[in-house]
């Protein structure tokens, strides 16, 4: 594996390294009888005029070789190739060649003769083979007519000025960074409207415009027979069915691609010639979820926000290289055989297609009925919107889940399939830390370069198994990427298997749970919080959040991801409650309540303990900054948020909720909730870019006050006219440590760590805390140490030097990670 990738950077390297020469040694035209191969490397490829295009042989690693157009200023190979002559049949490194032979036909052979491709231009007085301005490779004659054109015969991709015709499509490749054709396509349809069309092993779906709605409902019209799109200069794309679009750069100069991509999106990027790179302008389908086929045969698409894959219970992942296998039941479901059965439900799931049983306005009950009689039935939609509607399913494809589809899909299992562990796992050699990861489909690279990592995550769960309907529930199974990479599963130290399920509770429920909120343990900027004990005995608590006015699907779908967000030192989040203007949050309670009520009273935590929640608390961060499904900041991280559970192992609570009260436009508190004064890093006051770094101070500020066993932050704390003086001392303090570290001193701790500890404490460890401490409240945040490293330090598996400046991790954080969908 390693060693491909460095193959393939190796060739990409090289391919690029080709591509700048290219420019210096290339003629701009072939003549009639000459040719070019592989092996030549002058010239290897024809420039356009103003040097926009070339065109020529690469490789992408291997002996592998195609024949293609492309940008010349493009920085990686695959997001540069805009047509390739033989995408299905790449050539041999060696003998084979492209000849503009005697004949007028331009062909191109393999290493042993055959041919692989040709042009339609036999006997015709072609006489020069030119790639135009427009990326257009052209055969023309003597008198400049174009005989034939690459325009003509589009891959995945159309350029400005190419139009989209009757007769051609655009088809997609593969899979990112190859050209091999892939399933979907882009084209006319007979009755002359632009559609994309999945058209897998399987089966084929029409998935654009919306299936469900009629041409008319989509803004379409189908009475203009002429069939023709074309996107033209400034960015303004046009079809005779009357759909159109405007890239969000919309001007001219400015060099555009509008690509079909492996995972079934339409894009429309723009490059930026200074850094080679592709953003996108439009997108097609934005919510990704509901293009065909993407999940393979029984898969469901979810969004984490990001769209990912997963198996329903009772099923598991067939191919992890390839979705578009989809899922295979565990367990043989022969439907003679799986009797007796159990329906579980999967809430605002859908299957679309292939429907067995169709019944408008039926019961709940006949609607199962019908799907229990039906051998051939694997399960049932059952819709809520206006009239209850009942689709039977005779095969499981296209499946989604929206947190605002009004239904559920009741899954069809033998009564055996039951469980209700939800284990996570994830791969540990999986970096952050290098680059995009998880790439939301708002602002997609332009593929997933060939060589980056890419985290992996897998949640995996199975439904609380149900004999009766009633019951609730099932979030999912395995939770992939799309992107086909390794599989690795390692089940790693701080995760737990864990029963139960992240829910939606009634207003109902939880007022019972809490007895009408009478038992109010907390408060703080987000909300109060009551203790209270649902009907199984768990003790919870139960968070009222402020004044919310997030409409349902937003915080449904946020606080989502925030269940699903686990690890030992994070308070688990059980489920919600969205009701009218009621939003509360179920967490499981912690008995020995928060840090500050240990750390500050007249019964001090012993030094053992308090290691142990810096430790913990570090390792929690560095999860929610690094690690987890999204990169969360916390924002307000001060020893009130770190809870204790009954071994005073630390949990901080509250993550997510920065996000989740700034979503909410409507929230003019927001300024209160986003950090505690004498906790807050300098950035919040100088109005600079938030990132992972705040909670990095916070934790130091937190930390020292650990080691001191006082209120660090209620020096800086104080009316304005003494607040200047007052910071002196948090400020003279580190400078004295600091001070102390850089003579090289060991440094001295008596005269510093909390004195009610009578000395009872490990040097070496109050050492590092120090230590961790001061670098974390550096004034410029990038000299503060990830919470990775911190972790490190603190345990003493490296030395100080980490402490370099680190690059911001985590910086797309809380205020730049894109909306659901
Ligand atoms: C080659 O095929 C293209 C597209 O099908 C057509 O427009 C063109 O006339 C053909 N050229 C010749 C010389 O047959
Ligand atoms: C059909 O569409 C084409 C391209 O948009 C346009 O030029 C032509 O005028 C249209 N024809 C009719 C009858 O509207
Ligand atoms: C695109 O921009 C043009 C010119 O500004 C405008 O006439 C047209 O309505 C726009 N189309 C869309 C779909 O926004
Ligand atoms: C291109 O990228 C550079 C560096 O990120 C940026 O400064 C510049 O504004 C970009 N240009 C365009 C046209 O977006
Ligand atoms: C299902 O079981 C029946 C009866 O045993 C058998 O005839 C049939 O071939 C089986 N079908 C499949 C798809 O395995
Ligand atoms: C739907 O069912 C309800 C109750 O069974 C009935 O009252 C109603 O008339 C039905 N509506 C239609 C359109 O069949
Ligand atoms: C994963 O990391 C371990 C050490 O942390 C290393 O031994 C192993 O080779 C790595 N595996 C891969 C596939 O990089």
């Amino acid at each position: 594996m390693v060693r491909s990738r460095f193959l393939v950077l190796v060739y990409t390297l090289l391919f690029l390294a080709v591509m700048a020469s290219s420019v210096s040694s290339s003629s701009d035209r072939l003549k009639r009888g000459s040719s070019l191969s592989v092996e030549d490397r002058d010239p290897l490829h024809l420039v356009s005029p103003d040097g926009t295009f070339a065109c020529g042989f690469h490789g992408l690693g291997g002996n592998a070789f195609w024949f293609s157009v492309w940008f010349v200023s493009s920085g990686d190979t695959a997001s540069a190739v805009v047509w390739t002559a033989n995408r299905d049949r790449p050539v041999n490194g060696r003998g084979s060649r492209l000849a503009f032979r005697g004949d007028g036909i331009l062909a191109l052979t393999d290493a042993d003769g055959s041919s692989v491709w040709a042009t339609n231009t036999t006997s015709t007085n072609a006489q020069w083979l030119e790639i135009l301005d427009s990326g257009n490779l052209v055969l023309k004659d003597p008198l400049g007519t174009i005989l034939w054109q690459s325009f003509d015969y589009p891959t995945d991709t159309l350029l400005p000025g190419q139009p989209l015709t009757k007769n051609i499509k655009l088809l997609s490749s593969l899979e990112s960074g190859g050209y091999s054709s892939g399933y979907y396509s882009f084209f006319f349809d007979s009755d002359n409207v632009l559609k994309m069309l999945y058209d897998g092993p399987d089966i084929s779906s029409l998935y654009w415009p919306d299936p469900d709605l009629t041409i008319f409902q989509n803004g379409r019209s189908n009475y203009n027979s002429s069939r023709i799109a074309v996107l033209d200069g400034s960015g303004h794309f046009l079809s005779s069915d009357q759909f159109q679009f405007n890239s969000s750069d919309r001007g001219p100069g400015i060099s555009r691609r509008l690509t079909i991509n492996h995972d079934g999106n339409l894009r429309l990027y723009s490059l930026n010639k200074s850094t080679g790179t592709w953003s996108v302008t439009w997108l097609a389908v934005p919510q990704h979820c509901k293009v065909h086929g993407i999940c393979g045969q029984n898969g469901i698409c979810l969004y984490t926000p990001e769209p990912k894959c997963t198996c329903p219970p009772g099923y598991e992942i067939s191919d992890p290289d390839d979705w578009n296998k989809g899922c295979k039941p565990t367990i043989s479901m022969n439907c003679s055989k799986i009797h007796p059965v159990k329906f579980v439900q999967l809430p605002f799931t859908d299957y679309h297609g292939f429907d067995l049983i169709y019944s408008p306005n039926a019961s709940f009950n006949s609607c199962r009925q019908l799907c229990l009689d039906d051998c051939n039935c694997r399960g049932f939609t059952y819709r809520l919107n206006g009239e209850r509607t009942c689709f039977g399913k005779s095969l499981l494809f296209n499946g989604y889940n929206q947190p605002n589809f009004q239904g559920s899909f009741y899954l069809k299992l033998p009564v055996s399939t039951a469980s209700s562990a939800i284990v996570v796992l994830r791969s540990k050699n999986t970096s952050c830390r290098n680059g995009g990861n998880l790439v939301s489909i708002g602002s997609p690279s332009m593929y997933d370069s060939v060589g980056s990592k890419t985290k992996w995550v897998y949640l995996y769960s199975f439904a609380t198994a149900i004999g009766t309907i009633e019951a609730f529930v099932v979030l999912m199974a395995w939770l992939i990427s799309f992107k086909r990479d390794g599989l690795p599963m390692v089940l790693e130290e701080g995760y737990r298997v864990l029963s139960g399920q992240f829910r939606k509770f009634s207003y109902k429920e939880l007022k019972i749970a809490t007895q009408n909120f009478k038992d109010k343990v907390g408060s703080g900027g987000s909300g109060s919080v009551y203790k209270g004990t649902l009907p199984d005995d768990r003790v919870v608590a139960v968070k009222r959040l402020g004044n919310m006015y997030h409409g349902d699907e937003v915080f449904w779908a946020e606080v989502s991801m925030i269940g699903r967000i686990n690890h030992i030192n994070l308070v688990r989040m059980w489920g919600f409650c969205c009701e009218g203007r009621n939003r509360l949050l179920v967490y499981e309670f912690m008995e020995k309540e928060s840090l500050d009520k240990h750390l500050f009273s007249g019964n001090p935590l012993d030094w053992k303990t308090r290691f142990k929640v810096a430790l913990g608390t570090a390792k929690g961060l560095a999860y929610l900054h690094h690690e987890c499904l999204e990169w969360v900041i916390h924002c307000d991280i001060k020893p009130e948020n770190i809870l204790l559970d009954t071994d005073f192992e630390p949990k901080i609570s509250d993550f997510g909720l920065a996000k989740l009260l700034q979503r909410d436009r409507a929230n003019p508190e927001f300024t209160q909730i986003r950090g505690t004064k004498g906790y807050m890093a300098p950035e919040w006051a100088l109005n600079l870019p938030i990132t992972a770094k705040v909670d990095v101070y916070s934790y130091g500020v937190m930390v020292l006050e650990m080691v001191r066993g006082v209120r660090l932050s209620s020096w800086v704390r104080g009316k304005d006219e003494e607040g200047e003086d007052q910071e002196m001392e948090l400020v003279k303090f580190v400078r004295e440590m600091k001070r102390r570290m850089e003579k090289g001193e060991e440094v001295c701790t008596e005269d510093v760590v909390d004195e009610r500890l009578q000395g009872e404490y490990e040097r070496n460890q109050a050492a590092r805390m120090i230590q961790v401490g001061v670098a974390c409240v550096e004034e410029d945040r990038h000299k503060r140490p990830s919470m990775d490293s911190a972790v490190d330090i603190l345990l003493g598996s490296c030395d100080g030097s980490i402490l370099k400046p680190q690059p911001d991790v985590a910086n797309s954080g809380i205020v730049e990670i894109p909306a659901i969908g």
